[in-house]
């Protein structure tokens, strides 16, 4: 990630604490305390917090545009990691093998996703953020509910893509998420077919924990995806 990003990204950073600090000095008035520590902490953060918001916004001269689209995609990205890590943890928890093969097809696809999104995001000057995947909680449920959550996923997908498309109308940029959202579509509408025509939507599938890093034993820094 390029020095101009870094900061931007600073400054929202700030900006973020800036309003949890002010969350922090509502609640100690109305909680009514008199803690001397906590409000001189706390009085002693807020003009710092503004002195440096206020430098890094005349220090930050960057093309705007190219940073929400660097932040479009690594939520994009998020979402295309999820649906990786669901296709083949819930594939391999069925007994159906063809079914389950088609399900690692999908994955597939959103890996791929996921390079194209990353690659660029480079090309920005920004960094793909693997960020963790945050669903992947269930351990049981039936086949239909399972393959509803991969619906879920994709429409998911189209909504974010839909809302890039419409706000940004860089030419190369459109044709990107113009061919995922092809493939989203697609996903959607074979999810639907595959839904309509099961033998037995109530039949349990279960889940083996998953042995990814979010579980426990496993520092942050040894968890690529993590920001
Ligand atoms: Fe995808
Ligand atoms: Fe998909």
């Amino acid at each position: 990630m390029d020095l101009q990003i870094r900061l931007r990204y600073l400054q929202d950073k700030l900006e973020e604490a800036l309003t949890e600090l002010q969350g922090s000095l509502d609640a100690y008035e109305a909680e009514n305390r008199n803690d001397h520590d906590i409000l001189s902490t706390l009085s002693l953060l807020q003009p710092q917090l503004d002195d440096g918001i206020r430098k890094l916004k005349e220090i930050n001269d960057i093309d705007e545009q190219r940073f929400h689209i660097i932040k479009f995609l690594n939520t994009l990205l998020k979402v295309e990691y999820n649906k990786i890590f669901e296709y083949n943890y819930y594939a391999d928890a069925l007994e159906n093998a063809a079914l389950a093969d088609k399900l690692r097809v999908f994955g597939a696809i959103e890996r791929e996703h996921a390079r194209i999104l990353g690659e660029y995001i480079e090309k920005l000057g920004g960094e793909p953020r693997f960020n963790p995947p945050e669903l992947h909680t269930r351990r049981t449920f039936t086949l239909e509910e399972m393959l509803q959550e991969h619906l879920r996923g994709e429409e998911r997908a189209i909504v974010l893509l839909d809302e890039g498309l419409s706000i940004y109308n860089d030419g190369e940029l459109q044709w990107v998420l113009g061919n995922i959202r092809k493939d989203e579509l697609e996903h959607k509408r074979m999810l639907l077919q595959i839904i309509s025509e099961l033998e037995n939507p109530a039949q349990t599938v279960r889940v083996a924990v998953a042995k990814w890093a979010a579980d426990e034993h496993i520092s942050d820094e040894d968890r690529p995806w993590v920001e």
